[in-house]
């Protein structure tokens, strides 16, 4: 089976998110919860965007076990500041970046193509020369899926020369479908034979994760992700997802990750306490609709209508009583919370509830009878 890199980029890209509203400091907060998540690892920030965030990568790259990655556009000045805060990590790694797409290279980076070539090639020698060959080098042609197929791989190659270990593929305005991703990755898995090839999806057409799973079926090895999928504009492809869809389907896509699946439910909640950005109600794995079941032919078979049981990811499944539900559902809540029931007085409370429209969770039974008594 094979293995997957889970490089967590939701102190990145995610703080990136126009509606996040991290304080300065809970970056630390989360970087310890995302170690105990076990991610392997952590893109803590983009140190040239301001000197607080410089200091904060210093912080977590000292006290963290795992790679602390650090953005820098493929400039001089950026890699310099990148490497001034990831130096004291154990396992530094920079991720450099230009822009590979004609529409970026002309409209916002205004250059030439070998303009672009020149500045990767260099920004990523110099980071080799300053960190005298002690940090990993990952480098990303940015809307990688909307450029010049020859001009990428001319990128891509001038960047492994160079001294690249890691190249990645960011779909950045999340524009290919998942069969278009899944050629691309392959022909640049065939082209690159290199031990670490990365995707990095954003979701604007909601497939953020789709083609990471396509990638990874391309030969893709590690993928970018973000807890609750938080980012720029709809979001990266979500961590959550993606270490679930490694641990239930494992050997559909024949492959997994260190992920410790147990800690993702605790760790959405953290980062939504932290970001200020709530979860969606049906969001996929962690909202709380995804747990729910109310149709009493549903809670008759619970198991029957879940694609993993809550527990795996920390949390816990809910049954509620309300217009959908039948008598089973009121005798599995009296189960739950260990009160005995007659059929006959579970008849009368559901008709009860539903004449009133109520909605009375597990977690509220208790309370509901004893309120009417
Ligand atoms: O979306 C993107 O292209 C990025 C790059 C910096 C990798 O975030
Ligand atoms: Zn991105």
């Amino acid at each position: 089976m094979r293995f997957i890199k889970i490089f967590d980029t939701t102190l990145r890209d995610g703080a990136q998110s126009a509606s996040a509203m991290l304080k300065i400091g809970n970056e630390i907060k989360v970087a310890e919860q995302l170690e105990r998540l076990n991610v392997d690892m952590i893109e803590a920030g983009f140190p040239a965007s301001s000197k607080a965030e410089q200091d904060i990568v210093g912080i977590i790259a000292r006290e963290s076990s795992k790679t602390i990655a650090a953005l820098a556009r493929a400039k001089k000045e950026d890699v310099k500041k990148a490497w001034h805060s990831i130096r004291r990590a154990k396992k530094p790694r920079f991720h450099i970046f230009i822009a590979s797409s004609d529409d970026h290279i002309k409209n916002k980076l205004n250059m030439s193509r070998q303009e672009v070539v020149n500045a990767a090639v260099e920004s990523i020698k110099y980071a080799k020369e300053i960190s005298n060959g002690n940090a990993e080098i990952e480098f990303s042609a940015e809307d990688a899926t909307r450029s010049n197929e020859r001009f990428l791989f001319q990128l891509y190659n001038a960047a492994i020369k160079a001294g690249a270990g890691i190249i990645n593929i960011p779909d950045t305005v999340g524009f290919f479908l998942p069969n278009e991703f899944f050629r691309m990755v392959r022909k640049i898995r065939k082209r690159f034979p290199l031990p670490e090839v990365s995707v990095h999806c954003h979701n604007d057409l909601g497939l953020a994760v789709a083609n990471s799973i396509a990638a990874i079926h391309a030969g893709a090895n590690q993928v970018h992700c973000t807890m609750n999928g938080i980012g720029e504009r709809a979001g990266n492809a979500a961590l959550e997802e993606i270490a679930t869809i490694l641990t239930v389907k494992k050997n559909s896509v024949n492959a997994c990750s260190n992920i410790k699946i147990g800690e993702i439910y605790k760790t959405a909640q953290i980062v939504s306490k932290y970001f200020g950005v709530g979860i969606p109600v049906y969001k996929a794995v962690i909202g709380a609709n995804a747990m729910k079941h109310e149709a009493g032919i549903h809670v008759q078979h619970v198991k029957g209508y879940e694609a993993f049981n809550p527990e795996y990811i920390g949390a816990e499944r809910e049954i509620i009583i309300g217009r959908h539900s039948g008598i089973h559902t009121v005798l599995e809540v009296a189960r739950i919370n260990r009160i005995n029931i007659g059929k006959e007085e579970a008849i009368a409370l559901l008709n009860e509830i539903k004449k009133k429209g109520l909605k009375i969770s597990q977690k509220d039974f208790k309370r509901y009878l004893e309120q009417k008594a």
